[in-house]
Protein backbone atom coordinates (compact mmCIF):
# COMPACT_ATOMS: atom_id res chain seq x y z
CA UNK A 1 0.00 0.00 0.00
CA UNK A 2 1.05 3.59 -0.64
CA UNK A 3 1.97 5.31 2.47
CA UNK A 4 3.52 8.21 0.97
CA UNK A 5 0.95 10.12 -0.56
CA UNK A 6 1.44 13.20 1.49
CA UNK A 7 5.52 13.50 0.92
CA UNK A 8 4.37 13.30 -3.15
CA UNK A 9 3.16 16.91 -2.88
CA UNK A 10 5.48 19.65 -3.41
CA UNK A 11 3.16 22.54 -1.97
CA UNK A 12 -0.38 22.77 -0.55
CA UNK A 13 -1.90 25.28 -2.34
CA UNK A 14 -5.75 25.25 -0.69
CA UNK A 15 -6.23 23.37 2.56
CA UNK A 16 -9.48 20.85 3.95
CA UNK A 17 -10.00 24.54 5.73
CA UNK A 18 -9.82 26.96 2.77
CA UNK A 19 -11.64 24.12 0.41
CA UNK A 20 -14.82 24.20 3.16
CA UNK A 21 -15.20 27.60 3.56
CA UNK A 22 -15.60 28.36 -0.38
CA UNK A 23 -18.06 25.06 -1.19
CA UNK A 24 -20.60 27.03 1.58
CA UNK A 25 -19.98 30.21 -0.16
CA UNK A 26 -20.31 28.40 -3.58
CA UNK A 27 -23.34 26.51 -2.74
CA UNK A 28 -24.63 29.98 -0.60
CA UNK A 29 -24.37 31.85 -3.92
CA UNK A 30 -26.46 28.43 -6.04
CA UNK A 31 -29.26 28.52 -3.35
CA UNK A 32 -29.68 31.68 -3.75
CA UNK A 33 -29.99 32.16 -7.45
CA UNK A 34 -32.01 28.94 -7.96
CA UNK A 35 -34.44 29.67 -4.67
CA UNK A 36 -37.13 31.24 -7.09
CA UNK A 37 -37.01 28.10 -9.30
CA UNK A 38 -40.64 26.36 -8.88
CA UNK A 39 -38.98 22.83 -9.89
CA UNK A 40 -35.20 22.35 -8.08
CA UNK A 41 -32.24 21.81 -10.54
CA UNK A 42 -30.59 18.23 -11.23
CA UNK A 43 -27.28 18.20 -10.37
CA UNK A 44 -25.02 16.49 -12.42
CA UNK A 45 -21.34 15.47 -11.59
CA UNK A 46 -18.37 14.88 -13.73
CA UNK A 47 -17.01 11.38 -12.80
CA UNK A 48 -14.52 10.75 -11.48
CA UNK A 49 -13.09 13.99 -10.26
CA UNK A 50 -16.18 16.08 -9.01
CA UNK A 51 -16.86 12.96 -7.03
CA UNK A 52 -15.65 14.80 -3.67
CA UNK A 53 -16.74 18.47 -4.39
CA UNK A 54 -20.47 17.05 -5.18
CA UNK A 55 -20.80 15.36 -2.30
CA UNK A 56 -19.70 18.79 -0.34
CA UNK A 57 -21.60 21.13 -2.47
CA UNK A 58 -25.17 19.04 -2.44
CA UNK A 59 -25.06 18.98 1.45
CA UNK A 60 -24.47 22.64 1.75
CA UNK A 61 -27.60 23.05 -0.48
CA UNK A 62 -30.74 24.33 1.63
CA UNK A 63 -33.55 23.10 -1.54
CA UNK A 64 -33.71 19.11 -2.65
CA UNK A 65 -32.04 18.28 -5.98
CA UNK A 66 -31.63 15.00 -7.85
CA UNK A 67 -28.20 13.86 -8.36
CA UNK A 68 -26.68 12.03 -11.40
CA UNK A 69 -23.69 11.49 -12.99
CA UNK A 70 -21.84 11.63 -16.70
CA UNK A 71 -18.81 10.52 -17.57
CA UNK A 72 -16.57 11.78 -20.58
CA UNK A 73 -13.12 10.36 -21.47
CA UNK A 74 -10.24 11.66 -23.56
CA UNK A 75 -7.92 9.34 -24.18
CA UNK A 76 -4.98 11.51 -23.87
CA UNK A 77 -2.09 10.45 -21.57
CA UNK A 78 -0.10 12.26 -18.63
CA UNK A 79 -1.52 15.34 -17.77
CA UNK A 80 -3.17 16.71 -20.68
CA UNK A 81 -6.32 15.94 -23.10
CA UNK A 82 -6.62 14.98 -26.19
CA UNK A 83 -9.00 17.55 -27.11
CA UNK A 84 -11.73 15.12 -27.88
CA UNK A 85 -14.10 13.52 -25.29
CA UNK A 86 -16.52 11.14 -25.86
CA UNK A 87 -19.41 10.38 -23.14
CA UNK A 88 -18.63 6.97 -21.72
CA UNK A 89 -21.60 6.99 -18.70
CA UNK A 90 -24.35 8.61 -19.61
CA UNK A 91 -27.54 10.03 -17.14
CA UNK A 92 -30.14 8.08 -15.70
CA UNK A 93 -32.51 10.95 -14.62
CA UNK A 94 -34.60 12.66 -17.49
CA UNK A 95 -33.26 16.03 -18.05
CA UNK A 96 -35.54 17.41 -20.28
CA UNK A 97 -36.65 20.59 -19.90
CA UNK A 98 -34.87 21.08 -16.24
CA UNK A 99 -32.37 23.20 -14.84
CA UNK A 100 -28.53 21.54 -14.70
CA UNK A 101 -26.12 22.18 -12.52
CA UNK A 102 -23.00 20.90 -14.19
CA UNK A 103 -20.58 20.52 -11.11
CA UNK A 104 -16.91 19.35 -11.78
CA UNK A 105 -13.57 19.56 -10.42
CA UNK A 106 -11.53 21.37 -12.74
CA UNK A 107 -11.90 23.23 -16.39
CA UNK A 108 -8.53 23.14 -18.39
CA UNK A 109 -8.89 23.35 -22.02
CA UNK A 110 -12.71 23.47 -21.99
CA UNK A 111 -13.11 20.54 -24.28
CA UNK A 112 -14.64 18.04 -21.48
CA UNK A 113 -16.81 20.68 -20.32
CA UNK A 114 -17.89 21.62 -23.98
CA UNK A 115 -18.75 18.29 -24.74
CA UNK A 116 -20.64 17.23 -21.69
CA UNK A 117 -22.70 20.44 -22.33
CA UNK A 118 -23.18 20.01 -25.77
CA UNK A 119 -24.60 16.35 -24.52
CA UNK A 120 -26.81 17.58 -22.00
CA UNK A 121 -27.88 19.92 -24.58
CA UNK A 122 -29.13 17.47 -26.82
CA UNK A 123 -30.93 15.50 -24.03
CA UNK A 124 -33.40 18.75 -23.57
CA UNK A 125 -31.88 20.50 -20.35
CA UNK A 126 -33.78 24.04 -20.42
CA UNK A 127 -30.34 25.75 -18.92
CA UNK A 128 -26.83 24.65 -18.49
CA UNK A 129 -24.94 26.11 -15.32
CA UNK A 130 -21.74 24.74 -14.67
CA UNK A 131 -20.36 24.93 -10.65
CA UNK A 132 -16.37 24.28 -10.77
CA UNK A 133 -14.42 23.99 -8.17
CA UNK A 134 -11.47 25.25 -9.79
CA UNK A 135 -10.81 27.42 -13.16
CA UNK A 136 -7.38 27.20 -15.14
CA UNK A 137 -8.66 30.04 -17.46
CA UNK A 138 -4.98 30.55 -18.91
CA UNK A 139 -4.91 27.15 -20.28
CA UNK A 140 -8.65 27.30 -21.89
CA UNK A 141 -8.70 26.08 -25.90
CA UNK A 142 -12.47 26.16 -26.26
CA UNK A 143 -14.85 29.23 -25.04
CA UNK A 144 -17.34 27.46 -22.56
CA UNK A 145 -21.00 27.84 -23.82
CA UNK A 146 -23.28 27.88 -21.24
CA UNK A 147 -26.89 26.49 -22.26
CA UNK A 148 -30.28 29.28 -21.40
CA UNK A 149 -29.66 31.18 -18.38
CA UNK A 150 -26.71 29.02 -17.15
CA UNK A 151 -24.00 30.57 -15.00
CA UNK A 152 -20.72 30.08 -13.92
CA UNK A 153 -20.05 29.13 -10.58
CA UNK A 154 -16.39 28.81 -9.40
CA UNK A 155 -14.47 28.49 -6.56
CA UNK A 156 -10.62 28.76 -7.27
CA UNK A 157 -8.98 30.36 -9.98
CA UNK A 158 -6.50 27.46 -10.38
CA UNK A 159 -2.44 28.34 -11.44
CA UNK A 160 -0.80 26.95 -13.95
CA UNK A 161 0.35 23.65 -12.77
CA UNK A 162 -1.05 20.20 -12.52
CA UNK A 163 -2.79 19.78 -9.06
CA UNK A 164 -4.22 16.28 -7.30
CA UNK A 165 -6.65 16.01 -4.55
CA UNK A 166 -9.63 16.39 -3.62
CA UNK A 167 -11.23 14.55 -6.30
CA UNK A 168 -8.59 15.02 -8.57
CA UNK A 169 -5.64 12.48 -9.50
CA UNK A 170 -2.88 12.02 -11.08
CA UNK A 171 -3.30 8.33 -13.08
CA UNK A 172 -6.13 7.36 -10.80
CA UNK A 173 -3.78 8.40 -7.42
CA UNK A 174 -4.25 10.85 -4.75
CA UNK A 175 -7.79 11.62 -5.25
CA UNK A 176 -8.89 11.27 -1.21
CA UNK A 177 -6.05 13.51 -0.34
CA UNK A 178 -8.20 16.10 1.58
CA UNK A 179 -6.60 19.52 0.33
CA UNK A 180 -5.21 20.16 -3.19
CA UNK A 181 -1.55 20.95 -3.89
CA UNK A 182 1.18 20.52 -6.64
CA UNK A 183 2.38 16.72 -6.94
CA UNK A 184 5.99 17.29 -7.58
CA UNK A 185 7.46 17.08 -10.88
CA UNK A 186 9.10 14.10 -10.63
CA UNK A 187 6.35 12.27 -10.42
CA UNK A 188 4.82 12.56 -13.34
CA UNK A 189 7.18 13.90 -15.67
P1 LIG B 1 -10.20 19.78 -20.03
O1 LIG B 1 -11.02 18.92 -20.94
O2 LIG B 1 -8.83 20.03 -20.60
O3 LIG B 1 -10.87 21.06 -19.58
O4 LIG B 1 -9.87 18.93 -18.77
C1 LIG B 1 -10.79 18.63 -17.87
C2 LIG B 1 -10.43 17.42 -17.07
O5 LIG B 1 -9.02 17.12 -17.06
C3 LIG B 1 -10.81 17.69 -15.66
O6 LIG B 1 -12.14 17.31 -15.44
C4 LIG B 1 -9.83 16.86 -14.88
O7 LIG B 1 -10.36 15.57 -14.73
C5 LIG B 1 -8.60 16.83 -15.75
N1 LIG B 1 -7.62 17.83 -15.31
C6 LIG B 1 -7.31 19.01 -15.86
N2 LIG B 1 -6.36 19.66 -15.16
C7 LIG B 1 -6.06 18.86 -14.12
C8 LIG B 1 -5.14 18.97 -13.01
O8 LIG B 1 -4.39 19.95 -12.83
N3 LIG B 1 -5.15 17.94 -12.17
C9 LIG B 1 -5.94 16.84 -12.28
N4 LIG B 1 -6.80 16.70 -13.29
C10 LIG B 1 -6.85 17.69 -14.21
MG1 LIG C 1 -13.04 16.02 -14.24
Amino acid sequence: MNTTMHSHIETILWSEDQISRRVSELAAEVSADFASCSVAPIVVGVATGAFLFLADFVRKIDFSVSVDFVRAESYGSGTESNGAPTISLDLKVDINARHVILVEDIVDTGHTLSRVIKHLKSKGASSVSVCTFLDKPSRRKVNVQLVGEGKFYRGFECPDCFVVGYGMDFAEQYRNLPYIGVLKPELYE
